[in-house]
């Protein structure tokens, strides 16, 4: 049992740098391999493989309007493919599960990076093994920066920090947890939660504003999380969401607990000033959604507030208003409707899995450009499912049925590409199906259940003139 809580420092992955820039676009290169990381303080090291042998990957900084080619190499074992989440990517290079890349060999993607700023990441997506691949490392922020953003003076630089929320699970010699050697068809709940790959890492900070970006890699463990302050126990402290999945929200929206589902952004601006010399730390509810609860779940990171501010940048009020988001427009009428539901033991959408074929697994066919509203049922009783859509940003229009009867204040604030249904829940979402047709993937972001084929597709059509 993990019992050093707050004993190490938050690693912050380092910024990946361009193997070669050109006038309007950068080309990086990342070998995915193996690597031997000391988790457990008194055990031995276990085996993980990552992007450039790093957990969680290095971080991509990029600016809007500058082009990227990143050419992943595989050295591992296994194949994989790579889907950068969050980016409207040509079909092509969007990590379809089955263009997958084998051991030796490698494939360069291209990325537009032409959306708006935002929190992306990039992860494996190989069939069948997405959840081994993403669990035993691979995934990593890739964050995206545009001038509208510089100018909402937000905190930067060292004070926007990354935080990669992740739940695992270790043999008792120290060694990964493995799902596909265990069978495991279900969840991976995982007891150990770790911050940029660290469990339950402390981060010293300053008395003043940090803007956090929160990304859920977990294999299935969804989170709600608040702060505390160590002399103020029982109060939950407020903080300013700003930002998710996709970028700005309209305007910070006060809030006191974050639900956080796998694949989800959520960016927050937290003030630390007031608590010199004090703790304050994350926590996490008990008994969230469908999760097995351990010793430690309800605990993530600490931050200990010293004295002395270096820098002010950022740090003043926070802007009324941060950026017009653009609204799918009304649209009154569901156009489709998918059960997300377990039958027979089988995870499945609308009755079909992945594995029912290239055709029958096709389940929709916006035409590009279409406006269509989909409403996502969770039908499998006690379990809970946070559903991304390939290529778009979603508005979620409303949520009913569950716990959480209603579209969260953050939620309505922006736009989104995963929605968490809870249980009992069914949520309606609208989307313009552009820029690109193709052939994309939507699915169920519990890593378990995607490879056990809670995964379906759309073919966006080509509009005929
Ligand atoms: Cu984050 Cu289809 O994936
Ligand atoms: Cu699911």
């Amino acid at each position: 049992v993990y019992k050093d809580f707050y004993q190490y420092p938050l690693p912050i992955p380092p910024i990946k740098t361009p193997y070669k820039s050109y006038d309007n676009l950068d080309y990086y290169e990342i070998d995915i391999k193996p690597v031997d990381l000391q988790i457990y303080p008194n055990l031995k090291k276990t085996r993980h493989v990552g992007y450039d042998g790093m957990v969680p990957g290095p971080t991509f900084m990029v600016e809007r309007g500058r082009e990227a080619v990143v050419r992943f190499v595989n050295h591992a074992d296994r194949a994989n493919s790579v889907h950068l989440h969050g980016s409207y990517s040509r079909a092509p290079f969007d990590g379809w599960a089955e263009d997958t890349t084998e051991p030796g060999q490698y494939k360069d993607y291209y990325y537009p990076n032409a959306q708006n700023a935002r929190t992306l990441w990039y992860h494996d997506h190989a069939i069948d093994h997405t959840a081994e691949n993403a669990y035993s490392g691979q995934a990593g922020f890739y964050i995206m920066h545009d001038a509208q953003e510089r100018a909402s003076n937000l905190p930067m630089g060292q004070y926007d920090v990354p935080l990669a929320l992740a739940a695992k699970r270790y043999n008792s010699d120290g060694s990964l947890w493995s799902p596909e050697a265990n069978g495991e068809t279900v969840s991976v709940f995982g007891d150990v939660i770790q911050v940029n790959g660290q469990p339950w890492p402390y981060m010293a900070v300053e008395p003043r504003k940090y803007r956090f970006r929160f990304l859920d890699s977990s294999i299935s463990r969804s989170f709600q999380m608040y702060f505390e302050a160590d002399k103020k126990a029982g109060t939950r402290l407020g903080f300013n969401v700003i930002g998710s999945d996709t970028g700005l929200l309209t305007k910070p929206i006060p809030a006191t607990q974050l639900d956080i589902s796998m694949a989800e952004r959520w960016e927050i601006v937290f003030d630390f000033t007031g608590y010199e010399g004090q703790n304050v730390t994350l926590r996490n509810n008990r008994k969230v959604g469908a999760d097995d609860d351990y010793a430690g779940t309800d605990k993530v990171m600490r931050f200990v507030i010293g004295s002395k501010i270096t820098s002010q940048d950022g740090n003043g009020p926070l802007p009324a208003t941060l950026r017009s988001v653009k609204y799918p427009p009304k649209k009154d009428t569901v156009d489709r409707h998918f059960k997300f539901e377990r039958s027979n033991g089988q995870w499945q959408v609308n009755g079909i899995s992945w594995a029912s074929g290239p055709e029958a697994r096709v389940i929709a066919k916006p035409e590009r450009g279409a406006v269509e509203v989909w409403e996502l049922e969770n039908s499998s009783g006690g379990w809970t499912h946070p559903i991304h859509i390939h290529l778009i940003d979603f508005q979620i229009l409303n949520r009913s049925g569950g716990e959480r009867n209603t579209v969260l204040p953050y939620e309505a604030a922006g736009l989104k590409d995963v929605v968490w249904l809870n249980r009992g829940e069914t949520v309606k979402v609208i989307a313009r199906y552009a820029p690109w047709d193709g052939l994309y993937m939507f699915h169920c972001h519990n890593l378990i259940h995607e490879d056990h084929e809670m995964m379906a597709a759309m073919d966006v059509k080509a509009i005929k003139d």
